[in-house]
């Protein structure tokens, strides 16, 4: 029934930027990671799952100062935060550190070497604007002006919020520095490039295989027609991040030690865990497999700039890519200003985070599309199909064994060939799970949930128990029912491991393993059972509803 080969694997998340608080567009991510992480677990593979904050660049450091903070001690206090942020929702990474980290310096510095050696590195001169007051170099962001478009004052430097015109910010009209309101100046300064175009053909030829989804491949393939480009990787002091070595006052940009972080976290990992060695899972040819979550707006980091620095250093690719688009909230981008921006914290106060996990992986199907979050449809999924339809089974049948048969299972089951259908899924669901598509997964389990209560409704178990009392028909109907809700627990394990352990408890068994499934549960002593998950009352979310 398994052709299930003993895998290796590295998962990772994207690592959230450690200057807000964790939201649900980066949890979506970790909810959709986990789960697939979960599965692999539950299948018996090695799964290390990895992650961390992402600790550098200029809003961090000026985020510290605006918070009287230094830098080191802002990111240390954020990183702790994220971490129990995504806890709470039962996502469990087996690493999450920081890319501010000893072994990621370490790491960048010795890759920098291996792209300077390689002749990789160039130098060019760049202009840049300059808050004289600040004394600092400014990123996009951190200008404002007049669009030379349509004239709106108090425009960001990339875009205008008000004509949707992008624009380079030597454009803006009058321009100010965010920071400190003065025009800032122009001013030459030496940047080096990771020479991009060199890597090209090698790039084309990994992205051709099947490392990425195809319309990643076609968005590549537009990229790779309009010509790449040598890529900036160092920022003028004051920044936050890691020493260039061998420059004077340069750091390397935020998004070239970021990714290093996946390496640095997971040496961090192996050092807590000798039995592993660190080079083979990133050794050029590792036969590890390395697979990375991330949404659709980093893409470019991901499948151009990140292979080519792992090429150029002699490391080994990742095996998978796999992209996911946006969460919007009742069809609207998250946005602070429209109050669509929903933090993790804002979540946890008001709801269960099972329910989320159910309602993400129940639209979640491996694809790039975005993902609405619409208040009513989560109401009425987690209401009808995961309490009203799955959860139901044992809450309908339980009682009988606890009344009639002092919480004894029977010995013999009733329906063998409702019973073998359930067991009979197991390959294209967990087919479904690999493929990441869990909304297919989901409309399986909730149509097994379906045929479950029909036979139920067509058993009539409560009229047996009232007409004939503690009949052994009533035992095998209630086991088999119980048996047929335990098969659905495990298929729905990956996606709630915390009503998985409700159940284990009350089923009093072992963590259940996926080929758990083979076994039914017969002449077994179980719990009684109290109400494993509850409906979401409309008061918990009526004041989203009348937001929205
Ligand atoms: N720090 C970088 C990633 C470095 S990875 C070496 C970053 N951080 S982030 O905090 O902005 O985003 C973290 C992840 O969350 C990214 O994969 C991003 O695509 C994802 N999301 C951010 N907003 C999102 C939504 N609204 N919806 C879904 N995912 C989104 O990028
Ligand atoms: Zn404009």
């Amino acid at each position: 029934m398994y052709n299930n080969t003993p895998r290796t694997m590295i998962v990772t998340t994207a690592l959230p930027y450690a200057n807000g608080n964790i939201h649900l567009g980066y949890i979506l991510e970790a909810i959709e990671a986990d789960i697939w992480v979960n599965f692999q677990k539950m299948r018996g593979h090695t799964c290390y799952f990895i992650a961390g904050s992402d600790a550098h660049g200029t809003p961090i450091m000026i985020q510290a100062e605006k918070q009287g903070l230094s830098p080191e001690a802002f990111i240390e206090q954020m990183s702790r935060e994220q971490l129990a942020d995504i806890e709470q929702f039962g996502i469990r990474f087996d690493n999450f550190y920081t890319t501010h980290s000893p072994e990621n310096e370490a790491l960048v510095s010795e890759i920098y070497r291996n792209l300077k050696d390689s002749g990789a590195i160039i130098h060019k001169t760049i202009y840049q604007a300059y808050d004289p007051l600040k004394k600092m170099f400014l990123p996009d962001r951190y200008l404002k002006g007049t669009c030379p478009r349509c004239k709106t004052p108090e425009q960001y430097g990339d875009n205008c919020e008000a004509c949707g015109a992008t624009y380079s910010a030597s454009e803006l009209i009058d321009p100010k520095s965010v920071l400190s309101d003065v025009s800032p100046e122009t001013r030459a300064t030496e940047h080096l490039f990771f020479d991009l175009p060199q890597y090209a053909d090698k790039l084309k030829q990994w992205l051709s295989g099947p490392h990425v989804a195809k319309e990643i491949q076609n968005k590549m393939q537009e990229w790779f027609e309009a010509g790449l480009q040598a890529w900036d990787i160092s920022r003028d002091a004051p920044y936050f991040g890691f020493k260039i070595p061998g420059e004077e006052d340069k750091y390397f940009y935020v998004w070239l030690d970021a990714p290093v972080g996946y390496m640095a976290s997971f040496q961090h990992f192996c050092q807590n865990h000798p039995e592993l060695h660190f080079a083979d899972f990133w050794k050029k040819g590792s036969e590890t497999e390395l697979y990375h979550f991330i949404g659709k707006d980093i893409v470019y980091f991901h499948t151009l700039f990140w292979p080519a620095v792992l090429m150029a250093s002699q490391h080994r690719l990742p095996t998978q890519v796999f992209v996911h688009g946006f969460v919007t909230v009742n069809g609207e981008k998250m946005s602070k200003s429209r109050g669509t921006f929903i933090t993790a914290k804002d979540y946890l106060a008001k709801l269960d985070p099972e329910y989320l996990r159910y309602y993400f992986a129940a639209k979640l199907n491996g694809a790039i599309e975005d993902i609405d979050l619409n208040f009513e449809d989560f109401m009425q999924r987690v209401n009808a199909d995961l309490v009203g339809k799955i959860i139901n089974i044992a809450a309908r049948t339980a009682s009988f064994i606890h009344k009639f048969f002092d919480n004894q299972l029977a010995a013999t089951l009733n329906n063998p060939a409702l019973l073998a259908e359930f067991m009979g899924k197991e390959t294209e669901i967990a087919e479904q799970y690999e493929k990441r598509d869990y909304a297919r997964a989901i409309r399986e389990i909730t149509a097994l949930a379906d045929k479950a209560n029909e036979w139920i409704a067509v058993e009539k178990p409560w009229q047996i128990a009232k007409e004939q009392g503690g009949v052994l028909l009533l035992q095998e109907i209630a086991s088999t029912a119980l048996n047929l809700f335990r098969i659905l627990i495990v298929y729905l394990k990956p996606i709630l491991p915390r009503l998985a352990v409700s159940v284990e408890n009350f089923l009093e068994i072992p963590p259940l393993k996926w080929q758990d499934i083979e076994t039914p549960l017969l002449k077994h002593q179980i719990k009684t059972f109290s109400p494993l998950m509850t409906r979401i009352e409309s008061t918990q979310i009526a004041e989203w509803i009348q937001n929205a």
